[in-house]
């Protein structure tokens, strides 16, 4: 597995990590959440993401892996509010209490990043948010801050020193972060963690996933059928692998955190990575399927959070 190092944190990280995200939204189960991801980790994968919002995820891989701990670089997400949790959304009494409940839910002593999980630009704007995660770093609970969004707000999050990595949406339905955030963050030596690098496999159609995803990927499977790409072009494979091989193609990308339910895919997904980017023809055809689509839609394809 393919190794990029995560900008100026230094942590040398697999092209693939993993997502926690549908595993928290979908309910899985404890032993095949440990099954996926322990696989993942026997296979080179050394990268996890998952977020104080995403329900149950923090502990299942807490319990999932906390035994291999000096194996993977682990990142979690803050600032929401919780009913359990006292204060306002994006205040440092919030994530104070987020971080330290993450701790105990991943069962470690530190994160390796932790991300202000999607908050407007404002509130970057404000400082309180990322004075909190200073703090948090200060006191060796956190190695690195860093911000989790999309469109200007990345960009302002990118141009404050404080933050380290960013987390964004990029993907074969979501270009817009490619010629904007991803040069500035190269630029400035931030490591980018890829959200929803597979388009939320989009190809599946509007409303035919489960739970949760069957509204959230409605916008990209209605990008996914306005671009028209038949695969036949793209020089072969299914549709997750070209989406999987696009994200991994574009400059500025560290590391895209498939998330995954299903172990056959965590497998599959491994075998794509290893098969490195996508031809630089095929890539211009979907970067141009994008952007003709986009233009007849009338409206920005902005990323989306
Ligand atoms: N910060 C934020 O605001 C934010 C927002 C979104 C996501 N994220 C993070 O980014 C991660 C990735 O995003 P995501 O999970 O939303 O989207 P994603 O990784 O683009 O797509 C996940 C979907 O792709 C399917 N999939 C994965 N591998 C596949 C394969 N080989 N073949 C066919 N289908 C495959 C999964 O289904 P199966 O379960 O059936 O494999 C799941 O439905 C999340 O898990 C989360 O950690 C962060």
């Amino acid at each position: 597995m393919e190794k990029r190092r995560l900008g100026r944190t230094g942590f040398e990280v697999s092209a693939l990590g993993f997502g926690g995200g549908p595993v928290g939204f979908l309910g899985t189960d404890q032993d095949r959440v440990t099954n996926i991801v322990n696989y993942l980790l026997d296979n080179g994968v050394n990268f996890i993401d998952t977020a104080a919002g995403y329900p149950g995820s923090e502990e299942a891989l807490g319990n999932a892996v906390n035994h291999r701990r000096d194996e993977y670089v682990l990142v979690s997400k803050c600032g929401q509010a919780f009913d359990d949790l006292e204060g306002e959304a994006w205040s440092a009494q919030v994530i104070e209490q987020t971080v330290d409940r993450a701790l105990r839910r991943l069962k470690t002593d530190h994160l390796d990043v932790m991300l202000l999980h999607g908050c407007d630009q404002e509130f970057l704007e404000r400082g309180e948010a990322v004075e909190a995660l200073v703090k948090a770093r200060d006191a060796g609970k956190i190695r690195y801050a860093g911000y989790s969004g999309d469109n200007e707000a990345g960009l302002y999050a990118a141009g404050l020193d404080a933050i380290d990595v960013i987390e964004t949406s990029v993907n074969i339905c979501d270009q817009a972060n490619i010629d904007s955030l991803l040069p500035e963050a190269k630029g400035r030596d931030i490591g980018v963690i890829v959200k929803r690098p597979v388009a939320n496999a989009a190809w599946l159609g509007v409303g035919q996933q489960p739970g949760f995803y069957a509204n959230y990927t409605t916008s990209y499977a209605e990008r996914f059928g306005a671009m028209g790409l038949d695969p036949a072009d793209l020089g072969g494979g299914d549709w997750a692998e070209i989406a999987l091989r696009f994200t991994l193609a574009q400059d500025g990308v560290t590391t895209a955190i498939v998330g995954t339910t299903n172990p056959d895919n965590a497998k599959r997904n491994i075998e794509v990575a290893e098969k490195g980017p996508l031809p630089d023809a095929a890539i211009a055809t979907i970067r141009s399927a994008f952007a003709e689509a986009e233009s007849a839609s009338g409206e920005a394809w902005l990323g989306l959070r």
